[in-house]
């Protein structure tokens, strides 16, 4: 006789079906798993042996195999060991064999029997749900996968014995409930940073629009400290929006205790990241820094540091809002759509532009280092500002900073009128960053004078087409900040500002 189980194998952040046909024949007495299984896969044979022999159910001297179905799909990971052991359970008649045909099972085992926490629970769960079966996972990850529908059955047994106990109506588990959202913590207030008034108001454009933004200035200019406060002024990520943001942490097992947060994800890697670790893949394809970010920030502090091809890498995501990795026989894809937000010292020394400074290597200590950020990168960045170091008098006697409740609040407003537009046309963007350059030049006209203006710096300046629909983008974003529909003249002024400072680095370069 043959049981089956079903349960799931990831590919992004999808799990595609997966059966597990279990035998149990005469023959070579032994357990034999076969359908692509990896390497932890493979040892699944001993775990479920030794959490089978623990919950007192020895194996009879027969010839056990086991097929993971379809045989081509590459099978990684260790949540079948789960569906495997109750496979062999049902075959041996342990727990009724209809009782799982409702399920799908993923978990890992432990040796003693009990089931281990696994990475990936909430999109099995999902999955579950859309071919209208039950989940049955392990007891640590069962707060996470309730998030995925209440409607869903879900059995988060803590051990075997307590999963055989429920088949049999001697000891029934009671569905998991969904773990209280982690309370934001304090997160850093813009109150805190003291003058900065211009880089303080890019930093809310940049929030408002998702616009791409990178800082430029002396080492301690509080570029660091600006970027740690942009989370406390993005708004809350919508519901569809969280369940995304927490399917890729989920695959990436960063779900901690299965609690979910609203908080925008805040990414920030270190400049040795590898190409792995900031796009994803690696030895079992993750998701990396790029799409943990999804519909939150990456920062890139000290974006010089970075290895030149792991930072061309997100070129892609930044253009398509997806990550993907070819593997030797499929390929993978993760959403990745982050707001590129990024920090550097003007030259090695830091201190070229400022006051009275020379750089030991002259004009070449700017240039190189700069150079080091390609061109098509520096595209793609549609703010770009100078943080000059503060001075005493700033820190001594500072006005009162506004806080960080306030801003979003204005942050919040724009984004709100942005979605609306969107709506209004059907489209799917959220912000204008996002919207396609076809539909910016209606979306965002300039009255007359701004017209003139922006004809005027484009030809001065010589934007690519590219510059001049991000100048428009960003303007958009400007008047909706203002709650107004036409751009004007001052709109047009301080998107040109931005746009002429990273024109000027790239030349610089
Ligand atoms: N505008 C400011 N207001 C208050 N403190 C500041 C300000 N700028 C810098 N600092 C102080 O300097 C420190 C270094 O800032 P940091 O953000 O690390 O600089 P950067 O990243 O530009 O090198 C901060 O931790 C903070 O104590
Ligand atoms: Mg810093």
């Amino acid at each position: 006789m043959v049981a089956r189980v079903s349960t799931v194998a990831f590919q992004g952040i999808e799990g595609l079906p997966v059966e597990v046909q279990v035998m149990v024949a005469p023959g070579k007495v032994g357990m034999q798993i076969v359908g692509l299984p990896d390497k932890a896969v493979a040892e699944s044979r001993e775990r479920v042996q030794a959490a089978l022999h623990a919950s007192g159910l020895s194996l009879p001297p027969k010839r056990v195999t086991v097929n993971l179905a379809p045989a081509d799909l590459p099978k990684e990971g260790s949540h079948f060991d789960l569906p495997i052991a109750l496979g062999l359970m049902a075959a041996l008649g342990a727990i009724p064999g209809d009782a799982l045909s409702g399920y799908l099972v993923i978990g890992e085992l432990n040796l003693d029997g009990t089931i281990a926490p696994i990475a990936g629970a909430l999109p099995a769960a999902i999955s579950a749900n859309a071919v209208e079966k039950g989940l049955i996972c392990p007891a640590d990850s069962g707060a996470e996968a309730a998030w995925a529908g209440s409607e869903i059955d879900i059995l988060a047994p803590r051990s075997l014995i307590a999963l055989a106990n429920h088949f049999r109506g001697t000891q029934v588990l009671s569905r998991p409930a969904p773990a209280i959202r982690a309370q934001p913590a304090n997160l850093p207030d813009l109150a805190d940073i003291k003058g900065q008034e211009s880089a303080k108001r890019a930093l809310e454009v940049a929030a408002a629009g998702g616009h791409n933004l990178l800082m430029v200035g002396p080492p301690g200019s509080g570029k660091s400290m600006l970027a740690a406060r942009l989370p406390s002024i993005l708004p809350p990520l919508s519901a569809p929006e969280l369940l995304e943001v927490s399917m890729i942490h989920s695959i990436a097992g960063q779900l901690s205790g299965g609690k979910l947060s609203d908080r925008r994800p805040f990414r920030t890697p270190h400049h040795s990241a590898t190409m792995a670790a900031l796009v994803g893949g690696g030895l079992r394809a993750r998701p990396g820094e790029a799409s943990l970010a999804h519909h939150g920030i990456l920062f890139l502090d000290e974006l010089p540091e970075f290895a030149s091809p792991v930072v061309d890498a997100l070129r892609q995501p930044l253009e398509t809002g997806e990550c993907i990795i070819a593997r030797a026989n499929h390929r993978v894809s993760y959403p990745s759509d982050f707001q590129l937000v990024a920090a550097m010292n003007p030259c090695r020394c830091g201190m070229a532009g400022e006051p009275g400074h020379v750089c030991a290597r002259g004009i070449r200590c700017q240039s190189e280092y700069q150079g080091r950020i390609s061109g098509p990168l520096m595209d793609r960045i549609d703010i770009r500002i100078d943080v000059p170091a503060v001075s005493a008098t700033d820190l001594i006697r500072p006005r009162v900073a506004e806080s960080s409740a306030v801003v979003a609040a204005r942050v919040a407003a724009a984004r709100e009128r942005q979605r609306e537009r969107f709506r209004r046309l059907g489209l799917p963007f959220a912000t204008n960053a996002r919207c396609s350059t076809a539909l910016i030049e209606t979306l965002a006209e300039p009255d007359p004078s701004g017209l003139q203006l922006l004809r005027d710096a484009a030809e001065k300046f010589r934007f690519s087409a590219r510059g001049y629909h991000r100048v428009l983008k960003v303007a958009r974003t400007l008047a909706d900040l203002d709650g107004v529909e036409t751009l004007g003249r001052i709109h047009l002024a301080e998107a040109i500002s931005y746009r002429i400072a990273s024109e000027r680095l790239t030349a610089a370069a």
